[in-house]
């Protein structure tokens, strides 16, 4: 039907004929002649149609937005000062002489080039929302990712495997998706949460490097980064150490960005302990881009007479910090006080600060609702320590550690956006040397970090009956932007190892049995050592894409509350279809 693309249109096709089709994106009836922008995938096309072709202008006069319409024209240039730089066919337009409509629209509920939508609205109607150039753009660009990683591994010999989907649960810390089965009543598949021992069993069946593009699913509490289905870049290798692993994956990635988008990443990616993450940035997902870092204070505020801050430093499991504002002493009162509400929705009690006006007169030169408690040697050293200059103000934590690495943490977020402290586009960076294992209090037992599959440190293996709480795993996280694209392991490949793991996390030899006999069985045929990673794929595409949501480069998303309502899902199943599956509602009016 068409001879080219709308929005390729430019300057070459002066003086031809095209056929074209697409979409009405906007009519302008300037009295005698109609202007119709019409757009399809590539772009917008401006077109003229003339009362001179009183069949064509006829047609024009009726068409709306969104009809379907096909045009025969000539391409000619605009008339001098109406080009818009902002369109590849901004310089030229389409005197139309023939026109079609090839199908009417009803009025859309938004225009599509309007960007104040509710998300609820664009979701309900996403066949229309889709339209739109923004959500053209990322889903393309979607594609343009996925080709390149496919392109990267298939070239590094990596070989695509299809798991099941129809499975049984693998952990990886969220609920399971369940699908009853009618052949075998009062039994379950899992959806899985990801294929990780699928993809370690491909690695004992020796096809030594795999990998799948491939959704997950998990029931978990969703956020802008988290979906219920999500696709994964997933990723199995044999006989590679760690550092081969992440290497490979942080060629893939700088690949990938430079690639798909011109961006030249960090070689290689710096990379940070668990441990110092947590000191430094109170997260385990740093946006390094931020400069400021949180400076330790416990030991210093050991012996102070202020209260708040001596009390938490000899508290078992206590922190005492400082985030240093480079520049914050311009700070109001106000200001001080939002942000001190802003920590206390992580649990906070309170938010202290010094206002250094002049750090060589100590205690004068600072001013400070708490100077008043500190000694002059006390507060010397938090200047020293936090390297604060004159005109910098000084924020502290004190409570246990969880509460003053999410406060200060989010707070550096925070602080580094609304200052506008963010130095570099891209940091990324990997986080290596996680626990094993963290304390449940609720459940009062260990959990794995990772999942239960991730290998301990070399020699580690020793604390996994005693002190489980001592051993570090060969895991690493990649996170750029702070965001956490992707994480993978180093696995266990040692039957006895494995068992070692379960008996720490508490499992009993029936439940192993049960659960991962299959694994365990296939360890002991000959496992290779091995270990991967899986992407994020939808985290991936956002960060490129600078959407602050996954759901704006995912086709069909689920809402905040996990369902799809533009087909309206999940949904009540007729009585019949519950009777095969041997499932009978227990409260049915509900
Ligand atoms: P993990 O659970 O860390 O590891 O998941 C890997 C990556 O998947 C992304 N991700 C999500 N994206 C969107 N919505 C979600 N609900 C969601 N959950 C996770 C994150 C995360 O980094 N089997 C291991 C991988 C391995 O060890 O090889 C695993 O699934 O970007
Ligand atoms: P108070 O003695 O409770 O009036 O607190 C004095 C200052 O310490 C105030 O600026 C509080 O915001 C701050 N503060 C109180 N508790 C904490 C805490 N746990 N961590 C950091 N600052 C706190």
């Amino acid at each position: 039907m068409r001879t080219n693309y709308c929005g390729l249109i430019d300057e070459k096709y002066l003086g031809q004929t095209i056929e074209v089709v697409g979409w009405v994106h906007r009519r302008r009836d300037h009295g005698g002649v109609i202007f119709i922008d019409l757009r399809d995938r590539e772009g917008i096309l401006q077109t003229v149609i003339d009362p001179d072709t009183p069949e064509a202008f006829s047609v024009a006069d009726t068409a709306r937005n969104e009809f379907v319409i096909h045009i025969f024209g000539l391409v000619r240039n605009r008339p001098d000062g109406t080009a818009n730089d902002s369109l590849v066919s901004g310089a030229v337009e389409v005197l139309v002489h023939r026109m079609t409509i090839l199908n009417s629209a009803e009025p859309p509920p938004f225009l599509m080039d309007d960007n104040s939508i509710t998300e609820l609205v664009r979701l309900e109607n996403r066949c229309l929302d889709l339209r739109r150039p923004e959500m053209q753009k990322n889903l393309r660009f979607r594609h343009k990712v996925t080709h390149s990683i496919r392109n990267y591994l298939n070239a590094e010999g990596f070989i695509d495997i299809e798991t099941p989907m129809l499975t049984k649960s693998t952990p990886e810390g969220a609920r399971d998706y369940l699908v009853p089965s009618r052949i075998h009543q009062n039994q379950f598949f899992a959806l899985p949460q990801s294929p990780q021992l699928f993809k370690q069993l491909l690695m004992i069946s020796g096809f030594d490097r795999y990998y799948q593009i491939v959704k997950c699913f998990r029931d978990e509490d969703l956020r802008t980064d988290r979906q219920p289905e999500f696709t994964q870049i997933d990723i199995e290798t044999s006989f590679l150490a760690k550092e081969d692993i992440m290497k490979l994956m942080e060629n893939m990635v700088r690949h990938v960005f430079s690639d798909t988008a011109d961006i030249i990443l960090d070689d290689p990616f710096p990379s940070l302990t668990f441990q110092e993450a947590m000191d430094r940035y109170g997260s385990d997902k740093p946006d390094l881009r931020i400069g400021m870092v949180i400076t330790e204070l416990t030991e210093i505020f050991k012996n102070v007479e202020f209260k708040v801050f001596k009390d938490a430093a000899h508290l078992d499991g206590g922190r005492v910090a400082a985030l240093k504002v480079p520049k914050g002493n311009t700070l109001t009162r106000k200001e001080i006080a939002d942000y001190t509400e802003y920590v206390r929705t992580f649990g906070a009690k309170g938010l202290a600060y010094i206002k250094v006006d002049n750090a060589d007169m100590i205690p004068e030169g600072l001013a400070s609702p708490i100077v008043k408690f500190l000694s002059t040697e006390v507060l010397e050293k938090v200047i020293k320590e936090t390297e604060a200059e004159n005109g910098d103000l000084i924020f502290f934590g004190a409570d246990n550690k969880r509460i003053v690495n999410d406060s200060l943490g989010s707070l550096r977020l925070k602080i580094g956006t609304d200052l506008n402290l963010i130095d570099t586009d891209w940091k990324p960076v990997w986080i290596v040397d996680f626990p094993m294992f963290e304390f449940d209090e609720e459940e009062k037992r260990w959990e794995a970090i990772h999942h239960p599959f991730t290998s301990p440190v070399e020699g580690h293996e020793k604390f996994l009956g005693t002190k489980p709480g001592n051993a570090l795993s060969q895991a690493y996280d990649m996170v750029i932007n702070g965001w956490e694209i992707g994480g993978g392991s180093v696995r266990i490949h040692r039957v006895d190892t494995q068992q070692s793991v379960f008996d720490a996390l508490g499992i009993s030899q029936d439940d192993v049995k049960e659960k991962f006999g299959f694994l365990l069985d296939a360890l002991k045929t000959g496992a290779p050592p091995h270990g991967g990673i899986a992407f994020g794929l939808d985290r991936l595409v956002a960060l490129l894409c600078h959407s602050d949501s996954i759901r704006d480069v995912i086709a069909f998303p689920k809402t905040q509350r996990a369902q799809d309502i533009l087909v309206n899902a999940p949904d009540f199943v007729g009585k019949k279809q519950l009777e095969e599956l041997h499932i009978k509602l227990r409260d049915p009016k509900t």
